[in-house]
Parts: C-alpha cells; sequence; structure tokens
C-alpha cells in the first residue's frame, strides 16, 4: 500500500487549539507556538522549502517575496477574508494558488460596524472612560451633560454591499437607520426591498446626503483613498465616517484634517493606513473624544477564527485531493 506523502505547511501565526491540532493531524504542519510576526527572512526561507503558505493580513506576500518561492509551493491557503496582503497576479504567474476564507467573518464583522455606527453619535467610549477614570467618582446625571446625537431615524450610507455591507445594513435598519448604498453592481430587489435600501450610482451624491458613512468595500487598487480628500469634503460637518474594511481605502491625513476642522463631526475606526502603526494625530483626536479606534479587532471572536481555520483546512485538502479548492482567489478579483 502506498501512502501519499503529507504537504508541509508552515502556518505563520498562533491558530486556535483545535485548528493546530487538526493540521498537525492531516498535514506536517510548522506551527507558530510562540506567535511572533515571521520576519520577510523566515517567510522566504519557508516558502523556498514548503508546499503550503498559511499568512495571515499581517503577513505581505508581495511580488518579490513569491518570486522566492521554491519549486514545491503550490498553494497560499490565506488565513483571512481580505487578500490585500498578497500579491495574487505575481502568485498566478508562478502557478501558485491563493485561498482565502471568504463568509465566516461576515456576521462578527457587522456586528462591530454596528458597534461603531451606535458608538461614536452616542460618545460611548468617552462615557466609559469617564467612570473608570474618575474611579465611579462622578456628578450624577443632569440633563445637558454627555449629549450625543440620535441615530433613529437618521440615514447611513453603507459603501460596498457585499456580504458584510448586506448584514450591516441588516443590523442598521433594526435601529431605525434608513438605508443608503453605494456598489460596483446594484443589489438585487429583493434585497433592497427587504432592507427599504436606496441606491446611489454616484458615490459623491450620497456622501452628501447621509449622517454616517460605513465603509464595507474590499481594499483594490480601485478603492484606494477611494474616501479622498475631496470626498470627505462632501460629507456633512455633522455627520460620522465608520470603517471596518481596510484603512487604504481612506485618506487617513484627509480624514484627519477633515475632523480637526470641524467638517465631519468624528469617526470610528477599526483599521488603519499603516498597521500595525496607528497615526499620532489620530492617536489625539482619540484623546480628544472625536474619535474611537479599536485595534483591527472586528473579526475577532473565537468562532470566526475556527471557522476560518476550518476552511484554511478543506482549501489545503481539496488542493491536494486534486480538486479546485472552494475558496480560489482569482487574478484582479480580490
Ligand atoms: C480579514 O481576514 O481580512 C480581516 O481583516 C480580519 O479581520
Amino acid at each position: 500500500m502506498t501512502s501519499k506523502k503529507r504537504p508541509s505547511v508552515y502556518i505563520t501565526r498562533r491558530l486556535p487549539d483545535i485548528v493546530e491540532t487538526r493540521m498537525r493531524e492531516l498535514f506536517d504542519a510548522e506551527l507558530n507556538v510562540d506567535d511572533a510576526p515571521r520576519s520577510q527572512d523566515e517567510l522566504v526561507a519557508a516558502l523556498r522549502r514548503v508546499d503550503v503558505l498559511v499568512p495571515t493580513v499581517m503577513d505581505r506576500i508581495d511580488a518579490a517575496l513569491i518570486e522566492e518561492a521554491g519549486p514545491n509551493l503550490k498553494l497560499i491557503a490565506s488565513f483571512s477574508n481580505g487578500t490585500d496582503h498578497v500579491d495574487v497576479e505575481a502568485a498566478a504567474r508562478k502557478g501558485i494558488t491563493v485561498t482565502n476564507t471568504p463568509g465566516v467573518l461576515t456576521e462578527d464583522t457587522a456586528d462591530m460596524a454596528m458597534a461603531l455606527i451606535l458608538a461614536v453619535p452616542r460618545r460611548l467610549a468617552e462615557g466609559a472612560r469617564i467612570l473608570t477614570d474618575a474611579q465611579g467618582d462622578w456628578a450624577g446625571w443632569s440633563p445637558t451633560w454627555m449629549l450625543g446625537h440620535r441615530i433613529w431615524g437618521k440615514r447611513l450610507g453603507i459603501i460596498g454591499m457585499g456580504r458584510i455591507g448586506t448584514a450591516v445594513a441588516r443590523r442598521a435598519k433594526a435601529c431605525g437607520l434608513s438605508i443608503h448604498y453605494h456598489n460596483r453592481h446594484r443589489v438585487s430587489a429583493a434585497t433592497e426591498e427587504a432592507l427599504e435600501a436606496t441606491y446611489w450610482d454616484s458615490l459623491d451624491q450620497m456622501l452628501a446626503r447621509v449622517d454616517i458613512v460605513s465603509i464595507n468595500c474590499p481594499s483594490t487598487p480601485a478603492t484606494y483613498h477611494l474616501m479622498s480628500a475631496r470626498r470627505l469634503a462632501l460629507m456633512q460637518p455633522t455627520s460620522y465616517l465608520v470603517n471596518t474594511a481596510r484603512g487604504g481605502v481612506v485618506d487617513e491625513m484627509a480624514l484627519i484634517k477633515c475632523i480637526r476642522e470641524g467638517r465631519i463631526a468624528g469617526a470610528g475606526l477599526d483599521v488603519f493606513e499603516n498597521e500595525p502603526t496607528v497615526n499620532p494625530r489620530l492617536l489625539r483626536l482619540a484623546n480628544e473624544n472625536k474619535v474611537v479606534l479599536l485595534p483591527h479587532m472586528s473579526s475577532s471572536t473565537i468562532e470566526s477564527r475556527i471557522d476560518m481555520g476550518e476552511k484554511v483546512i478543506i482549501n489545503i485538502r481539496t488542493y491536494f485531493d486534486g480538486h479546485r479548492p472552494p475558496d480560489r482567489v482569482l487574478p484582479g478579483r480580490n
């Protein structure tokens, strides 16, 4: 009886125990037990020897790195929904398949987008800080203290009405927001009807008319700085921006300027242009309670991480069983 060689799999960060255990059972898995980010040199060394790389959004898998891949490398099975950290074209040129983990972070990410949509106008982070900073010693309720802005009845403009955008819209509708959206394609009439959503072909026009903007589109060359200085200037001075997608979709310096100058009321950001570095000017705005900042945690639930691991395993198994993995990312489609 011939036994098939187990694929060698290099995983760049720690994964939930249950996922790592299964990976060890199925593959010749190289785990990252101390969870320290891998250097580019370590990635190059791995790429030269293994069959499969399992990176996360924090690993930069660019054309230069892919060029270093050895003849064994067949698959980059990213432990992520987004694939903007992987040069999919360069991988395709080398005959390397790329997969991701779509669909399993949708509800968690939408929850956090909704949390920011509520938190920023209602000054939630600021209020929580007042009590802890004062060790519970506060003057008590008064009619004009800590006034925020009502959510119910306001207009939400969603940029990117894919799975996550639609899940945000469902939550927002339940909170009394009216749904407006801009997307490459109009969604089905049934979805529009269920959400009572208004489609805006013109992003510029939508921006000028909504109270809160939620960014839920992927990061692609076409969406880089989609929220440019010009577009941010179209928003109303009483409006807020929430970004749980990718930092690069927003021109961060322009956003900071708009908030400083009072041309936008505030922002809730879970993602940043130069992660893991956060612009100190944003941190200053956070200290002045003008923005709420989260450390890229919108999909951080144990359930999503286990589901993502399951998807990575299925993609690897399917590939080495000789089939097309279910979550292939094709060049030009990420
Ligand atoms: C991803 O996987 O793309 C997410 O950004 C993680 O939250």
